[in-house]
């Protein structure tokens, strides 16, 4: 049987901790999972796509299945260049489902061969999102616990080195 690859696609700006528990989940199910970050982002974004696919890269590599990847225009196109069969998205409250739908249905009907499959993160990061972090951390507020060393060392340098 020919091997299971799925997309995890996002911003990523910065990653948390609810998207490595995410990664960990998506690698256990799939034999490769392809964490895919989009270029051609409409949010402002704090940290740039190379920034974001070192932190990335770092945050992952102890996971044999898992590589750090770039996209832009559709997802649906992007995950067919690739073959992926299943796309990730992570859902933590009702909140996230009414945008996840539409994007799950929409992305259905552009290629209805790809699955996308919702993810729930832990519970202790239910209440994370990269928003959030950025937030806390530029009023001055502790974002550990939230996110990796690695990108609260990268969160520092960035916000304090202006
Ligand atoms: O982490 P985010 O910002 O919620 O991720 C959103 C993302 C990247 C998954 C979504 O914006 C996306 O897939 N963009 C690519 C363009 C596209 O395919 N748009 C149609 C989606 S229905």
């Amino acid at each position: 049987m020919s091997e299971v690859l799925a997309i995890y696609p996002g911003s990523f700006d910065p990653i948390t901790h609810g998207h490595l528990d995410l990664i960990e989940r998506g690698s256990r199910l799939f034999d490769h999972l392809v964490v895919a970050i989009l270029t051609n982002i409409e949010k402002q974004a704090l940290f740039t796509v190379e920034e974001r696919v070192e932190m990335l890269r770092e945050a992952t590599q102890g996971m044999a299945n898992v590589s750090v990847d770039t996209f832009s225009g559709l997802l649906v196109d992007y995950a067919r260049r690739k073959k992926a069969r299943a796309i990730v998205r992570g859902i933590r409250a009702f909140s996230d489902y009414e945008y996840e739908l539409q994007m799950v249905l929409m992305n259905r009907q552009l290629e209805p061969n790809i699955e996308t499959v919702f993810l729930t993160p832990a519970q202790a990061y239910g209440h994370i999102s990269s928003r959030l972090v950025k937030e806390i951390f530029q009023h001055g507020g502790s974002v550990k616990g939230l996110v990796p060393p690695l990108v609260e060392e990268r969160l520092r340098q960035k916000v304090f080195s202006k």
